[in-house]
């Protein structure tokens, strides 16, 4: 995700472009830029780096146009530099444009326009929109837009200016964010609503599939075949930090609800005609490998674990899953045949980034799983694939855990594929509906709140799980520790009678997860032997019978087994998240924790 923002008025546009891409770089901050009208000229500004590096630039300009468009990105396609950077404009600079989201037909479009004589600048996707305007101008900004949107596919906010109609702002939505401010001599408009509080609380909201013309003193509203339409005007009740959280209390609590959006994104493009479509990693030939690892740290580990043994059931490779501070000093077994694929949101963890070098000086393969383009990592490594998680604010990591999770489960089905084995369709399949089944987990969200309560006033809490449900029981307990500091430990419920149980007493808190069919049964069992010794537990499962004597019992949709590791992160996110509030912790910068740990 990225921060948009655009003017067209009576004032200078630069102002609120600027101050509006500043309330939005918790969206996106890899690089950014301006491009306003002046004298039937466009003039564009842009730079890689943090929006600071932006306004030292600008220093050496004097923007006073009234008509002006600004970008602060996240980037997705193309690492973060100066050519990437939007504004993007056409050749001959008469139109320039901002993009959010993904250009998933970028590719095609690209050899088509290079086909009939473009040149790119840039290696982004939305490069491609401006020069398909380009193409398809013909006296008319408008007519040229809508026979670009019929052409592109994807997810997109966009907002375009052009010398030929310099007193315009043509915008488009689909998928990405995109508000309108009626404003005073003025009508603007950004990513979200805290870029426009400084000059309006009357906004408008375009739905996907929809467009508008922004001029100084009024405003039309379009389908985008054309038609023209009527929008609500709404006023925004409340201010500036409220909405940069997008009305949400914390990060942490927006970046949960986040998740159906980018869980879409990180699938964005990547299932089609029963194949899994992972053209990063073109090149590899899998039969070469006798062993994968997996290496990574805190919560990117707990998604290792669970793509760790999604891999190796699905091509029979042995696959390890270990922490990177335990990788780099346990002198791993290492050679040409092996594939180490390093997990990470930051892309900038100290032991992370050492695991990577000591598989690379070994002759390994290495694939980076990232969340910031141009990251370390994700430059280190061989071959990079990205989740679509935008920007996590959150010391605790949640919407990159399950979009990691997402990632390492078509990861899986990609090598078994290009291994020739048998894939599960069904679960592939599946994967495009789980944004919709968190949505309806979250909207549970008070059961969780009540089961917060039970831990209210205590300082331990046990979690247990088998196979997969352990990797998920180790996140859970993570969450929970991280940001209400109870002493949450996650057990394999089959160790439980080898020592942990000597701990359940009278009142002890069991967080017991049971999704996958082949061993719920035994976790069962383990569950009965802790509320034997008084635990009182609360059991997140599948469809099945009532479990006798569990306090609280939360069904979870019925999906194969393989995709309920990314369900049954949100009952537990939820879980941790409404404990912090109740202990009064400081949810989005818990004590002692940072949000990427760069040192060792
Ligand atoms: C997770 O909630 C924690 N913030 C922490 O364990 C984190 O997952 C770990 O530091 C790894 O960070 P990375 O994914 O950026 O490498
Ligand atoms: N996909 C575009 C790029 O990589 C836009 C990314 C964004 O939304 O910031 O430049």
């Amino acid at each position: 995700m990225c921060g948009i923002t655009a003017y067209c008025g009576n004032g200078f546009a630069l102002p609120f472009l600027m101050q509006g891409l500043s309330k939005l770089e918790y969206r996106g901050y890899d690089s950014a830029g301006v491009t306003t009208i002046e004298k039937g000229a466009l003039q564009t500004v842009k730079c890689k780096g943090r929006l600071k590096n932006l306004e030292d630039k600008l220093q050496d300009y004097k923007l006073e146009g009234h008509v002006g468009i600004g970008h602060t990105r996240w980037a997705t396609h193309g690492i973060p530099s100066n050519l990437n950077s939007h504004p993007h404009s056409n050749d001959d600079e008469t139109i320039s444009l901002v993009h959010n989201g993904i250009i998933e037909n970028y590719r095609e479009l690209k050899d088509e326009l290079i086909a009939k004589g473009y040149h790119f600048q840039s290696e982004t996707d939305s490069e491609v929109v401006v020069q398909l305007l380009d193409y398809y101008y013909d006296g008319d900004l408008f007519e040229a837009t809508k026979k670009v949107l019929k052409k592109i596919e994807g997810s997109y906010a966009l907002c375009i200016v052009s010398v030929f109609e310099p007193e315009k702002i043509i915008v488009a939505k689909k998928d990405s964010p995109l508000i309108i401010g009626k404003a005073d001599g003025a009508y603007v408009a950004a990513s979200d609503i805290p870029a426009l509080l400084a000059y309006t609380k009357d906004v408008y909201f375009l739905d996907d599939l929809e467009m508008a013309i922004l001029q100084k003193d009024k405003i039309h509203f379009y389908t985008h075949d054309g038609k023209e339409i009527n929008k609500e005007l709404v006023t925004i009740p409340y201010d500036l930090e409220a909405a940069q959280k997008d009305g949400y209390d914390t990060f942490m609590l927006k970046e949960i609800y986040e998740q159906p959006h980018v869980i879409q994104e990180t699938l964005r493009g990547r299932i089609a005609d029963q194949k899994i479509i992972l053209d990063e990693l073109q090149g590899i030939d899998f039969h070469q490998y006798n062993r994968v690892y997996f290496v990574a740290c805190g919560t990117a580990y707990h998604a290792s674990l669970c793509g760790s043994q999604v891999l190796e059931r699905s091509t029979k490779i042995p696959v390890i899953a270990t922490v990177a501070s335990e990788f780099r000093y346990s002198d791993p077994l290492i050679d040409e045949h092996t594939l180490a694929i390093f997990v990470s949101q930051s892309g900038e963890t100290a032991d992370t980034l050492a695991a990577l070098r000591l598989a690379k000086e070994h002759h390994a393969t290495t694939i980076a799983i990232a969340n910031v383009l141009g990251s370390t990592i994700s430059r280190d490594a061989d071959y990079v694939l990205y989740t679509c998680a935008g920007p996590e604010i959150a010391v605790a990591s949640t919407k990159a855990y399950t979009t990691q999770l997402v990632l390492l489960i078509l990861l899986a089905y990609y090598v078994a594929q290009q291994l020739g084995k048998d894939v599960d369709f069904k679960t592939i399949q599946q994967l495009n509906q789980i944004p919709q089944y968190v949505e309806n987990i979250l909207n549970d969200h008070q059961l969780f709140e009540q089961y917060a309560k039970m831990l209210e006033t205590l300082h331990d809490a046990y979690f247990i799980g088998r196979g997969l449900d352990y990797a998920s029981v180790l996140e859970g307990a993570l969450k929970l520790k991280e940001v209400s500091y109870v002493h949450a430990d996650a057990y394999v419920a089959g160790e439980l009678k080898h020592g942990p149980i000597a701990l359940i007493e009278e009142g002890s808190v069991v967080i017991a997860v049971a999704t996958q069919p082949h061993i719920a049964a035994k976790t069962i069992s383990n569950i009965q032997e802790t509320i034997a010794r008084g635990a009182r537990v609360i059991l997140i499962t599948t469809h099945g019978e009532e479990v006798k004597n569990v306090e609280n019992t939360y069904y979870l949709p019925d999906v194969t087994p393989t995709l309920q590791a990314i369900l049954v992160a949100i009952p537990l996110q939820l879980l941790a998240y409404y404990t912090a509030c109740i202990k009064g912790c400081d949810v989005d910068k818990p004590r002692n924790l940072a949000k990427s740990v760069t040192v060792e």
